[in-house]
């Protein structure tokens, strides 16, 4: 089948002063409600409940600097807390798991959309049950564009294509499968992207900017690009192709690379050139034996692009500029780190201990606005794997010791919000904790750890006067 393409999202109405300003707000609204979707062509559809009612969600596409309130009403099944993950938000709109909307109620979510350009995405932050809520569907990507990134000539529209990763398990009956596995992991044997089981996408032979975002609960994606041979999918990882963007969007530089890695929740995008393989299909594969990954028939492919003969609009696809945008060099730092092991101790996932239920505890750091923070991050369990989300900043990759023993080129070029923490791992990262006061979390991306209790929380308290 193929590759579902999300509806942009319209807006509802702007609200502004009058001619005498140009500050204005734009006003959104979404209904969260139950959908079917046909995923087994001779079972009964699969009931989803979605963003709109689709799965995934309608896409947003927000201006850099035009502020927007958007109103999540609760026409589901289950609580809602919506988090717009990436997006520096105010702490009341930042989807804090206790806050949630139980079905009938709504709220007002004010986002200020004044971060520079990139992919994020929003998706139900519900304390206990996200891992399930987001695996029903309550999962849509948001995108943040500005004038920079415009003025660089990127392939745009329909050669600018948003790829959502996820793994799902169903039953005889064609209902979600949602068994976590002792509360380790639900991995699915069906690779979805876009909520489609490995769909394909007719492209011509040009560049094309594909934007992936590892959306699944628990399985962790290494991604290549292999030359079909007849109907067979090919095995190489055949096509370089150059990452120029990762969670706080662009990188300063193109990285070219013929595999890439996301934990869930990250965010990379990819310049992909199909000039050349005119007439050939290529399949985006998915490396085996990842980390805790559990491994089915097909986890190893993930979709296919069929290469049409000829390009029909040429424009936008010349050479990638060398420099994309300017990243500072991380601050120095005069005060110690702090330190986070991430572990399971008697079957709960903490952090130093502690867990989101443990309200007393939970508040691990309290960093004062305005100031750069250094945070190792402790894999202390065999060989699970952490991905650890950070909200409210964009952070930068210094260190990773044990396990795989480096920095990929494309987390080093960049500003992150979610960095894969391996087994035996020990990542350090250095974060501005600004710009908003506030109780916000930190947490494993893997849902289902988050879920059993690996979430904890940071408060960023005012400088003093
Ligand atoms: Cu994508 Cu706190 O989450
Ligand atoms: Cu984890």
């Amino acid at each position: 089948y193929p590759l579902p393409i999300p509806p942009q999202k319209q807006l509802k109405l702007t609200y502004h002063p009058g001619s005498a300003s140009s500050a204005v707000i734009d006003y959104y609204e979404i209904e969260v409600e139950k959908c079917q979707k046909q995923i087994y062509p001779d079972r009964a559809p699969t009931e989803y409940v979605g963003y709109d009612g689709q799965v995934p969600g309608p896409k947003f596409v927000m201006q850099r600097g035009r502020e927007a309130v958007v109103r999540f009403t609760n026409n589901g099944p289950f609580n809602i807390s919506t988090h717009v993950h990436g997006q520096y938000n105010r702490a009341p709109f930042d989807g804090w798991a206790a806050d949630y909307a139980a079905p009938g109620q709504y709220k007002d979510y004010y986002y200020p959309n004044s971060q520079n350009a990139r992919s994020i995405w929003y998706h139900d932050h519900t304390e206990y049950t996200t891992g399930e809520h987001a695996y029903r569907g309550l999962a849509g990507g948001y995108i943040i564009t500005d004038p920079q990134e415009q003025s660089l000539g990127l392939p745009k529209d329909v050669h600018d294509i948003a790829l959502a990763l996820s793994a799902k398990r169903y039953n005889e009956d064609a209902s979600l499968n949602y068994d976590t596995n002792n509360s380790v992991g639900v991995w699915g044997d069906v690779i979805q992207v876009n909520e489609q089981p490995w769909p394909y996408l007719n492209v011509e032979p040009r560049k094309y900017r594909l934007r992936l975002l590892n959306g699944a609960v628990s399985r962790t994606f290494d991604v290549s690009l292999a030359i079909d041979h007849g109907s067979r999918p090919g095995t190489g990882k055949d096509i370089q192709f150059n990452v120029i963007a990762s969670d706080g969007g662009l990188l300063s530089h193109p990285v070219q690379t013929n595999h890439l890695g996301l934990s869930m929740g990250e965010r990379y995008e990819i310049i992909v050139d199909f000039a050349g393989h005119a007439g050939q299909n290529i399949t985006m594969r998915n490396a085996r034996g990842l980390g805790e990954n559990i491994d089915y028939a097909a986890t190893d492919l993930v979709m296919r692009f069929c290469v049409g003969g000829a390009v029909s609009d040429n424009t936008n696809n010349g050479e990638l500029p060398a420099q994309l945008r300017s990243i500072p060099p991380p601050p120095n730092i005069d005060q110690p780190a702090k330190n986070f092991t991430f572990e399971r101790i008697d079957g709960e996932w903490l952090i130093n201990g502690v867990g989101f239920a443990d309200i007393e505890h939970r508040v691990l750091a309290k960093p004062k606005r305005g100031t750069d923070e250094l945070w190792v991050l402790k894999n202390g369990n065999g060989n699970g794997t952490h991905p650890v989300h950070i909200h409210l900043v964009d952070f930068q990759v210094l260190s990773r010791t044990g396990g795989r023993n480096t920095v990929f080129p494309w987390e080093a070029a960049g500003m992150k919000d979610v960095v894969w923490l391996g087994g035996g791992e020990t990542v350090t990262v250095v974060a501005r904790y600004a710009p908003w006061d506030g109780v916000y979390m930190f947490h494993c991306h893997n849902l289902v750890h988050e879920d059993h209790d690996m979430l904890a929380v940071f408060n960023v308290t005012q400088l003093a006067k």
